[in-house]
């Protein structure tokens, strides 16, 4: 099978409006053990290779299904880099059209970043030498083609990215890879009866984004992870095109968030419910010193255009949303059970986490604003910033370098989660309401209601032929043109 539009936009006569995660076609079976991504390390000057191919798969028991993978047959693998070194890795496709390996999160410059300008030709490698010089963290890598970043990720062109710093003060938090330092990679997809994965975004699935009816972690169906009778760091992706999680666990229990997009927090942060919308990450640290079983939830999202879900509340302006319900009442994400048999290595937190990066903003010497709308998209099928579409040959703004700025974004109509390449910035305000950084972090997407300032510096280089890209990351809406460019100059 050709991995071609013609495949991806497979007529099914399904009707894929905000799927519930309840009742299946079939029953999926759940509770495999978590799959742990094979690590490609980048440090100390290993060259890795990432080959963009086709796979075969079996989510479904004793079905097998057409996949995308990065060096494996869906998703990729983990891909771990050390601050102040080179990472140094040859891409390639085998794929019968042009991909890409965006690296989300990374602070290198345009022409490396893996963009919809520079992408990978069918058998046409490169190599690509990343200069690493920011805080440890938890990013991932993705294709990223203008128009096809939506099926590309859906059918698994998607990995983690690990920065970690060899010369950060101890933080003390678990990180035994596989153990008790955990990646988990969150998304939702759509299976036909006959196994395949079902990609059809359009209409009402085009304009609220493309949702799956069945969860999968790390490429398993709501898989079980065996965990120590300890401290259990998760380092969570939303990996999902649209999805947006309000995740908690079953019996309520509360835990603490250590780290999000850019990096860790200065202090761990108590909370019972996590909300992440498409690309957001969260380090989060829980406790299963009781031994108890648990599973992990998440309550539906409501996020819908306020206009067309009537009485969801919101209205046209600032997002229909309707509230968030209980976690605990949700549906199943995945499961937990303490093997007492492993030993727990970290069984306290403490109160501040050594090394965290400590933000370094000037004062803003520029303010811009960002519409994101989905005005009139129904009838064009396409979505706009500042009222245009994305143009490949359009630059939209132009940045200096070093320069600090507040950008304010506006999402009319729904919740938009809005990505910034390049950098990491912090949430100045958000509706109107002053947001205290420190606990939230440093982030590359922010999933705005209504309006939110945040402040961002660019430090690295992009021309107009690799421009850096801004956009929402629901899928579906950057590639009907919810998305723009600019240079860093
Ligand atoms: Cu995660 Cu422009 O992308
Ligand atoms: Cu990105
Ligand atoms: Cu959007």
């Amino acid at each position: 099978m050709q991995f071609t539009r013609r495949n991806f936009i497979k007529a099914t006569g399904a009707s894929v409006f905000l799927p519930a995660i309840v009742g299946r076609a079939f029953a999926a079976e759940a509770g495999a053990p978590l799959p742990i991504p094979e690590v490609m390390d980048l440090g100390k000057g290993n060259m890795g290779e990432l080959t963009a191919q086709l796979g075969r798969h079996e989510f479904l028991q004793g079905k097998s299904t057409q996949t995308a993978g990065y060096s494996q047959s869906y998703l990729g693998p983990l891909i771990r880099m050390n601050r102040g070194e080179t990472a140094n890795v040859r891409l390639d496709n085998t794929i019968e059209e042009p991909i890409s390996v965006h690296w989300h999160g990374l602070h290198i410059e345009g022409y490396l970043d893996g963009g919809p300008h520079t992408p990978v030709l069918s058998n046409t490698p490169r190599e690509a030498a990343l200069d690493i010089e920011q805080p440890a963290s938890t990013l991932w890598y993705h294709s990223h083609i203008m128009e096809r970043t939506g099926a590309h990720v859906w059918y698994g062109l998607a990995g983690m990215l690990w920065i970690d710093d060899p010369d950060a003060a101890d933080n003390g938090l678990p990180e035994t890879y596989g153990e008790d330092d955990l990646p988990i990679v969150v998304q939702d997809r759509i299976f036909g009866n006959d196994g395949e994965l079902v990609y059809t975004p359009r209409g009402p699935s085009l304009m609220m984004g493309y949702r799956g009816s069945e969860i999968l972690v790390n490429g398993a169906i709501r898989p079980e992870a065996s965990v120590p009778a300890g401290l259990v760091r998760l380092r969570i992706l939303n990996g999902s095109n649209a999805r947006i999680y309000h995740f908690g666990f079953e019996d309520g229990r509360s835990f603490h968030q250590v780290g999000s997009d850019g990096g860790l927090l200065p202090a761990p942060a108590a909370m019972n419910r996590l909300t992440l919308s498409p690309a957001e990450r969260a380090e989060i640290i829980v406790d299963f010193s009781d031994g108890a079983n648990v599973r992990l939830m998440s309550a539906e999202d409501g996020n819908a255009m306020g206009g067309m879900m009537g009485g969801m509340g919101g209205g046209m302006m600032g997002g229909g949303n309707a509230p968030v319900a209980d976690p605990s009442g949700g549906f199943e994400v995945m499961s937990f059970s303490v093997n007492q048999g492993l030993t727990a290595k970290v069984t306290t937190l403490a109160d501040t986490i050594a090394g965290a990066p400590v933000p370094e903003f000037g004062e803003p010497v520029r303010r811009r604003s960002f519409r994101l709308q989905m005005m009139g998209s129904m009838m064009s099928g396409s979505m706009k910033i500042n009222g245009v579409e994305m143009k490949m040959d359009v630059i939209n703004e132009q940045v200096r370098q070093g320069d600090t700025e507040i950008w304010e974004v506006s999402a009319d109509e729904m919740q938009h989660p809005f990505h910034v390449h390049g950098t990491s910035f912090q949430v100045l305000s958000h509706r109107g309401v002053a947001v205290d950084s420190a606990q939230i972090g440093l982030k590359d997407v922010v999933l705005v209601n209504g309006k939110a300032e945040i402040l961002v510096k660019f430090d690295r280089l992009a021309d107009a032929n690799a421009p850096y890209m801004y956009h929402c990351h629901i899928l579906e809406h950057e590639d009907a043109g919810m998305m723009g460019q600019f240079t860093v100059a």
